[in-house]
């Protein structure tokens, strides 16, 4: 349509039709709807039967009978919107988010976006809840596993991949989806990590370190955008004024549309907002909330906010533009079925590719933290055990995964062993569950009670691994969180792996001490126990469809882990929340000096840092070169460093590249991360690997708020993590 044609439609709406096109609630009010089965409900028939969008439905052909069905009461007869969440893969699932930042590879991560796609919108979802662009500092928070990490600059490029990868940089492409970036803005900065916490961050801050993600989706094109629960200032977000409209319009130029999270316009009166639903609805009308998720403050207080004359119908209007503006972007006027067709999904769905593509994703995003040697195991005769709830265990997809389809389940560690196999002479220990009585309140809360072990039952499940692993060669431990003790609701305030298994680990390592241990979890994690007390330790996450098999591949050498922390290990919670890029204060760092900054009881850095990560190969890195030292604004320096694969494999290593402003006019963190490049290297070969530097890079909010490169010395580093130390010097002009 073009767009005197959608302003046309608008001007021929009612106001309950306006109000319906701007409301949206659950796929489960719709199925019952087209099951016949709709009774007790809180939404009216008629308000129901205008909604413009719904989400979380996910089978193509319930898709088309609920759009068949809406487009035919519908008095213009406008398409509905479908949208889910479907953060890391919909039949085929990848490895969570923050695993997937762990690559350093966002053609990767872009590619799998683009799978996901292509799975989804035959399913007839035309709107991804994600990338979530969360920069997040607490491995305490449980949504930390929803973004890509702690650092600002990666999560901008991962999100940028991500956004790529959905819309295929054109809707009307066959196999894609809009992406909707969430949750804007600044959620991930949660105080002490505490669900739907508070977020109080300074202007600086929250320009700095938690806005450019959210840009850089928008700047990828992203059409759609989500408020967060929390407030920033006191205000909330959803109906931030401030926000949503001068931020992502007038400063911005963002011309898409903007939903609330769940039930959040409602949600204005737990923040001691209003109770009024005319209010609610003013707030969200005034800040340009063109979608209300699962509330009806639209449908109850509009009218009377009209009547009042506290909105008017032109900023109305808006709203209802840019829902059907976004209709029209993805062709739902043409083709209100898009590309939903059930027997294309029999095509799409599970395809070989695409498996290998989640395979390769969890070798590109696992961490080996440790490695003394023993690691990649052989299998020629050796007496292996795979010990711990994870050995024969399906449940290993991850936090965010929609349902409505039939999905494959992941197959389990154990059962890939044995079809990779043939003959071998493995032992299973693998009766200790998840949980122990002292996980009670945590198992109630999340309904594990089946996980949970009594106290007789676990002294026996241990004693048999004690002798099981005795006269092994090597112990191969799978240890780590429940899938639910990460994402929405599962923050922690503990962050280390559940002490019945725990203790598995100690008695098993005290017989043996040829110990493996390959971890599931979806935050950083207090492993120094278990780091110390293993031989090689490998962070898998939860990697999803092709975890199993992809975990084998690595313990065996098949493939190699190459993943980097993206997010830092702590040495205990106490540290929390813990970064490299903090600012530094006026006190040094060093322990043994007696003002330093930091605890007397714990390191001040963390235990494993940002950027980290091992692989089966060794790498040398030169010291970095700059072709000048001294810039103008229009310049750029190039910065090169020579990278050798010193080992006898060849390997993937994510290089970084830092920068260290000198001459700043406020604070700055001893390093920012600026570039990253993941190269291959073959064996005894060295790559030199080149980044560049504009001013855009420089730039910082300075004194007076302005974003501008100051003058003065700048210092570049490039290494294999946070850690490197020398550097080069030029000074911007
Ligand atoms: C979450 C969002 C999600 C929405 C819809 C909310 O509770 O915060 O991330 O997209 O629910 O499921």
């Amino acid at each position: 349509m073009t767009k005197q044609e959608l302003q046309a439609l608008l001007n021929d709406l009612s106001i309950e039709e306006k109000i319906g096109e701007i409301s949206q609630t659950v796929g489960s009010y719709f199925i019952k709807d087209v099951e016949g089965a709709l009774t007790d409900h809180k939404y009216s028939d008629e308000h129901l039967a205008l909604m413009g969008s719904t989400f979380n439905v996910g089978d193509p052909e319930l898709i088309n009978r609920i759009q068949k069905k809406h487009i035919e009461n519908h008095p213009h007869h406008i398409p509905m919107m479908f949208m889910g969440d479907i953060c890391h893969g919909f039949s085929t699932i990848f490895p969570v988010a923050l695993a997937q930042g762990c690559s350093f590879d966002p053609e990767l991560v872009k590619k799998v976006a683009k799978l996901t796609a292509m799975e989804s919108s035959v399913c007839g979802i035309h709107i991804n809840y994600a990338p979530a662009a969360d920069v997040s500092r607490d491995a305490r928070w449980g949504r930390a596993v929803e973004s890509y990490g702690e650092d600002v600059y990666l999560n901008c490029r991962m999100a940028e991949a991500s956004v790529k990868g959905y819309q295929n940089d054109d809707l009307d492409k066959e196999g894609t989806m809009g992406a909707c970036f969430k949750h804007f803005a600044g959620y991930g900065a949660v105080e002490a990590g505490r669900e739907y916490g508070v977020v109080d961050v300074s202007e600086r801050s929250l320009r700095q370190d938690y806005l450019p993600p959210y840009k850089a989706a928008c700047d990828a094109g992203a059409v759609m955008a989500m408020a967060a629960f929390n407030a920033i200032s006191g205000v909330p977000c959803n109906g931030s004024q401030y926000l949503l409209q001068k931020i992502l319009r007038d400063e911005w130029k963002w011309d898409g549309a903007v939903i609330s999270d769940w039930g959040s316009l409602n949600f204005l009166r737990c923040h001691g907002i209003t109770h009024q639903y005319p209010e609610m609805a003013e707030i969200g009308v005034k800040s340009r909330m063109a979608i209300e998720m699962c509330s009806q403050c639209y449908w109850n207080g509009m009218k009377t906010a009209l009547e009042n004359g506290k909105i008017t119908m032109e900023e109305i209007d808006r709203l209802v533009f840019d829902v059907l503006n976004l209709k029209n972007k993805l062709g739902l006027f043409e083709n209100p079925y898009r590309f939903a067709d059930p027997e294309k999904l029999k095509e799409v769905k599970d395809l070989p590719s695409t498996r290998a593509e989640a395979q390769k994703m969890v070798c590109e995003s696992s961490v080996l933290l440790k490695n003394d040697g023993i690691l990649p195991l052989e299998n020629k005769g050796q007496k292996i055990a795979f010990v711990g709830p994870y050995v024969d265990n399906d449940d290993i997809l991850g936090y965010c995964v929609i349902g409505g389809i039939d999905r494959p389940n992941a197959q389990t560690v154990k059962s890939a062993l044995e079809e990779r196999f043939e003959k071998n002479n493995f032992v299973y220990a693998d009766d200790c569950k998840m949980f122990g009585n002292e996980d009670q309140r945590l198992v109630e809360f999340l309904e594990l009670q089946d996980e949970m072990m009594n106290d007789a039952d676990r002294e026996a499940a241990i004693a048999k691994a004690v002798e099981a692993v005795r006269d092994c060669d090597t112990v191969v431990m799978l240890i780590g969180e429940h899938r639910k003790m990460g994402g929405e609701l599962a923050a922690r305030t503990e962050i280390t792996v559940p002490e019945i298994q725990m203790e598995l680990f100690r008695r098993v390592s005290r017989v043996n001490d040829n110990i493996v241990t390959v971890l599931f979890n979806q935050r950083p994690m207090d492993i120094v126990e278990i780091s110390e007390k293993s031989k090689a330790l490998l962070d898998v996450w939860f990697p999803g469809t092709m975890g199993a098999q992809a975990i084998v591949d690595m313990l065996f050498g098949v493939e190699a882990p190459s993943g980097k922390l993206t997010m830092s290990f702590p040495y205990t919670v106490g540290q929390c929340p813990i970064y490299y890029n903090s600012l530094p204060t006026d006190h040094s760092t060093e322990f043994h000096d007696h003002h330093a900054t930091g605890y007397i009881d714990c390191p001040t850095e963390p235990y494993y840092p940002f950027g980290y990560g091992l692989t089966y190969t060794d790498f040398s890195y030169s010291k970095v070169k700059i072709n000048q030292t001294e810039m103008t604004a229009n310049e750029t320096i190039t910065a090169e460093v020579e990278v050798t694969n010193t080992g006898k494999r060849d390997g993937y290593e994510a290089v970084q590249l830092y920068l260290r402003d000198m001459d700043a006019s406020v604070s700055r963190p001893y390093k920012e991360l600026k570039g990253f490049k993941k190269v291959f290297i073959k064996s005894g070969e060295t790559v030199k690997v080149t980044f560049d530097i504009t001013v855009d890079l420089l730039k910082i909010y300075d004194v007076n708020m302005d974003y501008v490169a100051e003058p003065g010395e700048f210092r570049v580093f490039a290494g294999p993590n946070c850690l490197v130390s020398e550097y080069e010097t030029f000074y911007l002009k």
